[in-house]
């Protein structure tokens, strides 16, 4: 079994002075949701999701050797003890993200020591609207775990595959823990569970058997009910799962839904899938709504959205669903093959509840992808 040892790097043997790598991760939408954490970022309970294709973070990692002189001992060396890096978004710097960007590296530093021997320029930006309600952290955790991997490979050039992968995950994990199934598509696994090989509390792992033909090119489009920022953050929510009342029967639900989903996802039950993914969505803003403070995400039009879905379901038996993320925005999950349908319907009856009338198309992706 992998421990997470096995993700200290110590037989680099490679040197490199500078250069630069550049990758794009998605952005995911989970069908199981991960709600509770234990310490360092290891999940309460497993949770699945589908990768997504057009949401993204594109991320460049420019570094190069540093040269630091020590008074103390009059020596030129290439570590410190801080870490040394410039962070722009969209091409301009942007002080505000470097926190999250200085905590990931602590965070990772004992997994990765050669952090401290560079400068870096992270060149960050989304291909959805920033402040959105769309969560960039997932995205943006993995698309800089593969950046960072990409460096460390090119100081051990004998990396495998699915290492290089393994790690990316695991990084992104520490950064964000939702991020760590985004290295990977299109549908992925992250938690302990019982009846998914080789799955674990550490990373994301492909979805291990062949997913029906009804759920490939499965669609989301995401209507965006509130761009603002949210009053309670996923950190805090996680936090409130600590000594919750309905805790311990949430995730022995989650590892039932979790098989269930997996049923489905093998047999192509559309009803079945439809039961699983919004009793999850109900679930996971329930578990907010009875976490000790008390909080709630939704809004008066997340709610007027998920009655239409439903009267529109129920009228037409198209086999459309909703899910929800911590927040109000509510993602239309259908086939490929009632797309006309769905769309004219988003068009007709639920574009008046997003806000300014935005909304993202989007469909499963297929994982990060490195722009050489
Ligand atoms: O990865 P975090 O800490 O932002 O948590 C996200 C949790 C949910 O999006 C609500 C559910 C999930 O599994 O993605």
């Amino acid at each position: 079994m992998v421990s997470e040892k096995d993700f200290i790097a110590n037989n680099l043997n490679a040197t490199i002075e500078n250069g630069s790598f550049q990758w794009s991760a998605p952005s995911n939408i989970a069908l199981v949701k991960y709600w509770g954490k234990k310490e360092n970022q290891i999940p309460a309970n497993p949770s699945v999701s589908f990768t997504l294709n057009h949401c993204k973070t594109i991320t460049k990692l420019a570094f190069s050797k540093r040269n630091i002189f020590h008074e103390a001992s009059g020596k030129l060396t290439t570590t410190d003890k801080e870490f040394s890096f410039d962070l722009l978004f969209e091409g301009k710097p942007k002080e505000e993200f470097k926190p999250k960007i200085q905590k990931f590296f602590e965070r990772i530093v004992l997994y990765c020591p050669y952090l401290k021997e560079y400068h870096f320029t992270i060149d960050t930006e989304n291909t959805f609207p920033h402040s959105s309600g769309i969560a960039s952290s997932a995205s943006g955790m993995a698309a800089l775990s593969m950046n960072i991997m990409s460096l460390e490979k090119a100081l051990h050039p004998t990396m495998t595959d699915a290492y290089f992968f393994q790690k990316a995950s695991f990084l992104a994990r520490l950064g964000s823990g939702s991020a760590c199934r985004s290295v990977k598509g299109s549908v992925v696994v992250w938690g302990k569970h019982a009846e998914i090989e080789n799955s674990s509390d550490l990373f994301g792992v492909e979805f291990p058997s062949s997913i029906h033909e009804n759920f490939k090119n499965y669609q989301d489009t995401i209507l965006l009910v509130d761009k603002g920022e949210k009053q309670v953050s996923s950190t805090v929510g996680h936090d409130l799962m600590h000594n919750h009342p309905f805790a311990e029967q949430r995730f022995a639900q989650a590892h039932h839904n979790l098989s269930a989903v997996k049923t489905v996802l093998e047999s192509g039950n559309l009803d079945g899938f439809i039961k699983i993914v919004e009793s999850e969505a109900l679930t996971l803003h329930a578990m907010m709504m009875t976490s000790l403070p008390y909080f709630i995400l939704i809004k008066p039009n997340t709610l007027e959205i998920i009655n239409r879905i439903w009267k529109f379901r129920n009228e037409t038996k198209t086999p459309l669903c909703f899910t929800l993320d911590a927040g109000a925005n509510v993602h239309v999950l259908y086939p490929e093959n009632v797309r006309e349908s769905v769309l004219q319907f988003i068009k007709g009856e639920l574009v008046g509840y997003c806000q300014n009338g935005t909304y993202i198309c989007d469909a499963i992706g297929f994982g990060a992808i490195e722009i050489k």
